[in-house]
This record gives C-alpha cells, structure tokens and sequence, in this order.
C-alpha cells in the first residue's frame, strides 16, 4: 500500500533521513521505533506532503505522492495524527471530530462517518458536547486518533501517541489499535520501543536517520540491537 524507495529528506542543508526505504502492505500495523531526533515525525511530515524529499520516490497505492499537495494526498486516503495530539481544547469533542471529516463531501456521508467512529469510541460519544480540554491525556489521544479516522483513511499514521501519558494509560491507548487494526492500515512512529513492537505486525528500527533492522515485531524484540540499545536489557 505504501512504498518508500531511497528517501531523502533535510532540513535547508542539514540532512536528516538517508536513504530510507520500506513498505507498508494493507492490513498491516507497522512500527517505526527509534529514540528522539532519530527522524521519525520528520519521515511521516514527508509521507503526508508537509515536508519535500530532496531524493527518492513515496508510493502509495501504485502512485507516486512525493510532489502533491498534502490536502490532496488526505483525500487519497493517508491520515496524519501529529505529535503531541494537537486537539483544539476550546471545541467541543463532536467538533473536533468534525474537522477531520473536511474532506467527505455530503453531510449524511459526515454523519455516518462520526456513527462508526462513535461506536469506536463510545467514551466520545457520551461526552460529544464537553470541550476537548475537559479529557485526559490518553482521552484525548483517543480523539486525535479518532479525528484521524474521520476522513475514512486507508492508511493511517500515528505519531508518539503514547508522549506524554503515564505508563498505565500507554497500554490502554496502545489498545485503541486493536480496535481499529481491522479497518485501517495503520503506521505507527514510537518511541516507546517495546510497547510498539508488541502490537506491531512488523517493524523497522530507524536510527539517525537510517534503517538499523527490520523484521517482525517479534523478532525485534529479541533482537540484541533492541534488546541493547532500547530495552535496557
Ligand atoms: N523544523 C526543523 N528544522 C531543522 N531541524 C529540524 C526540524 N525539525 C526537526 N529537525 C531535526 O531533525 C532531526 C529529526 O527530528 P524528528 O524528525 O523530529 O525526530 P523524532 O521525531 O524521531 O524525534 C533532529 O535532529 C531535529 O533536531
Ligand atoms: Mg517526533
């Protein structure tokens, strides 16, 4: 579904990702792990068209997306839930998730879309008339996901979303794509290196810029790099 051949992306001269290429398959979860400033917000701003590649060719569905507008690559079917969740605290939850849904064209088409993410996510659904900011960390985590769901994704990339949330809460919201892994494709950039991989059908270590090692989920885990450099084992 998705195929990234040869990347490279910088900022002004300061090249940031090296040769980067993997794929995606449809009905995969796929994790890039990697520690802070190894390149992972900066790989998927560059999948959704927000950054440039300086080299190398994105796919997605068989077509090439690496030179057009970020708008038209969501109406493609690639959404992006941004680093650190970005909801809008003042609006309401049902507005939020409206946002997402920009790119839907017919009101019955919005309405049945925020049904099906409703019955996701029942807890948004109860509190739809509540302001954003009245959730919790991992609450609202959940509707950055589900705002991402909106526009009816085939592919949909999640960046960190385990930041900032207590390590109980980690786990719970890890289980939201458990949820969804059944409907969407899903591109998940972590940190949290153990708790991605776990989930994760397959999975790529990314490293200053460049691929460590891949393999599934699994088999990283066993891996003396992760085992060494981010399990603390
Ligand atoms: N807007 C920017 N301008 C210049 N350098 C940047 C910018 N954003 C990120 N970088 C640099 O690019 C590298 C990768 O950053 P990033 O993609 O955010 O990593 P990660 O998401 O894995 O923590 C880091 O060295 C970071 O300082
Ligand atoms: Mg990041």
């Amino acid at each position: 579904m998705l195929k990234v051949k040869n990347l490279k992306v910088g900022y002004g001269n300061v090249p940031v990702i090296f040769d980067l290429s993997f794929e995606v398959r449809q009905g995969e979860v796929v994790a890039i792990v990697g520690s802070n400033g190894a390149g992972k917000s900066t790989l998927l701003k560059t999948i959704s068209g927000i950054l440039r590649p300086s080299a190398g060719e994105i796919l997605f569905c068989d077509k090439r997306i690496d030179n057009i507008p970020a708008y038209r690559i969501v109406e493609m079917g690639i959404s992006h839930v941004p680093e650190g969740r970005q909801v809008f605290g003042k609006m309401s939850i049902k507005d939020n998730l409206m946002l997402g849904a920009y790119v839907l064209r017919s009101e019955s088409e919005k309405a049945a879309r925020l049904r099906e993410v409703y019955e996701l996510f029942p807890i948004l659904r109860d509190r739809e008339n509540q302001k954003a900011e009245t959730l919790s960390g991992g609450e609202q985590q959940m509707l950055a996901i589900a705002r991402g769901l909106m526009s009816n994704p085939r592919l949909l990339m999640v960046d960190e979303m385990s930041l900032g949330l207590a390590p109980f809460l980690v786990d719970r919201v890890m289980d939201t794509l458990k949820v969804i892994r059944n409907k969407v494709t899903v591109l998940l950039v972590e940190q949290k290196v153990q708790e991605a991989l776990e989930i994760a059908d397959r999975g790529y270590v990314l490293q200053n810029g460049r691929l460590a090692m891949e393999g599934s989920g699994a088999e990283l885990l066993e891996s003396d790099i992760v085992k060494k450099a981010y399990l603390g084992l």
